[in-house]
C-alpha cells in the first residue's frame, strides 16, 4: 500500500510493477473496481501524491485516471476529484455470457419505484408503534398476526378496495408469496389436487403452487381477462387470478367473467385466490372493487405490501372464507416462521396516520406520469407499436409492430443495457394450449428511478427499430 492511499482514507493495496508504474496501476485499479475493492463514490489519492509515492511523473497518473475515467470505471468532477463511477453499468471487456452481463436500466414489468418510498413517514410510524406497544406485543404473536395491523388492514381493505372482511378474517405473510404457499398448502392438505393458472403470470407463484404439491393447469387470456367460463371442464379445485388487472398483460376480468368465476366456485365448492398486487393504481378512474366482496365464503383475497410501499417491507395478507382459516393458520404454525411483529405495528401505525394512503397516492400519480410519457415517445417515433391494457398498475403491454419478434427486442435492448422482457417470458409453457397473442413486450413503469425512465424508453424505442430492420431485411 502506498503512503498515498492511506493518506486517502483508503486501506487498499494494489499491486504496482515497479517496470511498468503507470500501466499496472490502470490494471489494478481497474481489477480492483471490479471485484468490488473499490467500492462506487470512493475517491481516489490526489494525482500529485500518488506521483510521488509511485515515483512516476503526474502526467503518467493523471492519464491512467483519464483513460479509467474515459473507459467509465472513474469519473472527474471540478473540485471534488477523482471517484468510482456508478457502475450499474459495467464496462464490457471483450464478449460476455448474457447471464453475467449487468444491465443498467431496467424496464420489467412488477418491478416497483422503490425511490419513493416515504422513508421519514415510516420511520415515524416505526417509532409511533415502538412507543405505544406493550411489552406483550413484543412476544409471541397471534398466527394470523399482531391484532392492531389487522383492524388497520382490515379497515383500509373494506374501504379503499370492497372487501368484505373483519380483522380476524386476515392472516398475515411474508409477502403475497408467503399467502399464496400458506393457502396452497391448505388446499393440499383438504384433498386439492390441480389448480388453473392464467397463461401468463408470475412465474414464481407457478412454483409455489407447485412445491405445495398442485398440478397448475393453464387458462387462457384474452381481452376481457382469463376465460374462466372454460373452469367447468377443467377439473380443477381452485383458480389463481389477477381479475384487477391482469398480470402482466393488463385486462381487467370483464363484469361477465367475474360473475360467471363466482357462481362456478359456489357451484363446486371450489376456491378462488385473487391476487390484488395492484389494484389500488388505477389511474382514469376509481378502481374496480375486489371480486371476493361477491362471494367471500369462496373467495381468498391476497394483497401485498411490495407494490404500493416496498418488497423490502415484507408483507403480505389473505383475507380468508371461514373454512380455510383452521388449514391455513395450522400451515402457518408449520412454517415455524417467527413473526416480524415490530414491521406489523409499524404498517398499523402507517395506516392510521393516514401514510399508506398518501403513499399510494403519490405513486399512482408518478406511475402515470411514466405511462403517459411511454405513450406519447411511441405514438411519436413508434406509431407502428401500440400501448395497450387499462391505465393501470406497474406495466402495461407494449404490442410489437407487424413482423417484430419479441425475442430480438429483448436481445437488442440488452445490448443497449436495458433489461427488457416480452410477454412469453411470462408465459405458461403449455403443450395443450395454442400460442395465439400478438408478439409484445412487457413495459413496466416501475424498476427505473424518476431520473432514467426517459432514456429508458429512449432505448426500448432504439430496441424496437434495431429488430424492426432485422424484420424488413
Ligand atoms: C402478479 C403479482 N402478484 C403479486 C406480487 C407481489 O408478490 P410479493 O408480495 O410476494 O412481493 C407480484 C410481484 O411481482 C406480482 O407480479
Amino acid at each position: 500500500m502506498t503512503d498515498a492511499w492511506a493518506n486517502s482514507g483508503l486501506d487498499l493495496h494494489l499491486p504496482i510493477d515497479p517496470r511498468r508504474k503507470a500501466a499496472s496501476l490502470e490494471d489494478a485499479v481497474r481489477t480492483a473496481i471490479r471485484d468490488g475493492r473499490l467500492a462506487t463514490g470512493t475517491r481516489l489519492p490526489a494525482s500529485r501524491s500518488l506521483a510521488r509515492d509511485l515515483g512516476i511523473a503526474r502526467n503518467s497518473v493523471a492519464e491512467a485516471y483519464s483513460r479509467l475515467v474515459a473507459e467509465g470505471w472513474l469519473e472527474a468532477r471540478v473540485g471534488s476529484g477523482t471517484s468510482v463511477a456508478d457502475r450499474t453499468f459495467v464496462p464490457t471487456v471483450g464478449a460476455q455470457p448474457s447471464a453475467e452481463r449487468t444491465l443498467r436500466l431496467d424496464l420489467r414489468g412488477g418491478v416497483p419505484d422503490v425511490s419513493g418510498f416515504p422513508r421519514t413517514a415510516w420511520a415515524a410510524a416505526v417509532r409511533t408503534a415502538l412507543a405505544a406497544a406493550p411489552a406483550t406485543a413484543l412476544g409471541y404473536q397471534d398466527l394470523r398476526g399482531v391484532e392492531s395491523a389487522r383492524v388497520a388492514l382490515a379497515g383500509y381493505l373494506a374501504r379503499a378496495r370492497g372487501v368484505w372482511v373483519t380483522p380476524d378474517d386476515v392472516v398475515i405473510a411474508p409477502g403475497f408469496g408467503g399467502v399464496l404457499r400458506l393457502v396452497a398448502r391448505a388446499l393440499v392438505t383438504r384433498g386439492a389436487r390441480r389448480i388453473a393458472v392464467e397463461e401468463y403470470g408470475h412465474a414464481l407463484h407457478r412454483e409455489v403452487l407447485l412445491d405445495a404439491g398442485l398440478q397448475t393447469v393453464p387458462l387462457p387470456v384474452d381481452d376481457e381477462g382469463a376465460a374462466v367460463h372454460l373452469l367447468d371442464d377443467l377439473d380443477v379445485d381452485a383458480v389463481l387470478l389477477t381479475p384487477a388487472h391482469q398480470f402482466p398483460t393488463g385486462v381487467a376480468l370483464s363484469a361477465a367473467r367475474r360473475t360467471s368465476v363466482v357462481r362456478w366456485a359456489e357451484h363446486t365448492g371450489a376456491i378462488v385466490i385473487e391476487d390484488d398486487y395492484d389494484g389500488e393504481f388505477r389511474f382514469d378512474r376509481r378502481a374496480i372493487g375486489a371480486l371476493q366482496a361477491l362471494a367471500p365464503q369462496h373467495v381468498v383475497y391476497a394483497g401485498t405490501a411490495s407494490k404500493a410501499l416496498a418488497p423490502a417491507i415484507g408483507l403480505g395478507w389473505g383475507v380468508l372464507p371461514g373454512e380455510l382459516a383452521a388449514p391455513v393458520l395450522e400451515q402457518h404454525r408449520l412454517a415455524g416462521a417467527a413473526t416480524d411483529a415490530v414491521t406489523e405495528l409499524a404498517l398499523a401505525a402507517f395506516i392510521d396516520a393516514g401514510g399508506y394512503d398518501r403513499t399510494v397516492r403519490a405513486s399512482r400519480l408518478r406511475y402515470r406520469a411514466r405511462r403517459e410519457h411511454a405513450d406519447e415517445v411511441l405514438r411519436e417515433r413508434m406509431p407502428a407499436a401500440r400501448l395497450t391494457g387499462m391505465a393501470a398498475g406497474l406495466q402495461s403491454l407494449l404490442e410489437l409492430p407487424e413482423g417484430v419478434a419479441e425475442s430480438e427486442v429483448a436481445a437488442r435492448a440488452a445490448d443497449l443495457g436495458l433489461h427488457w422482457e416480452g410477454l412469453r417470458a411470462y408465459r405458461v409453457e403449455s403443450a395443450e394450449l395454442s400460442d395465439t397473442h400478438p408478439p409484445a413486450m412487457v413495459l413496466g413503469f416501475g424498476a427505473p428511478p424518476e431520473s432514467r425512465f426517459a432514456e429508458a424508453i429512449d432505448v426500448a424505442v432504439t430496441a424496437i427499430a434495431g429488430a424492426q430492420g432485422v424484420a424488413a431485411a
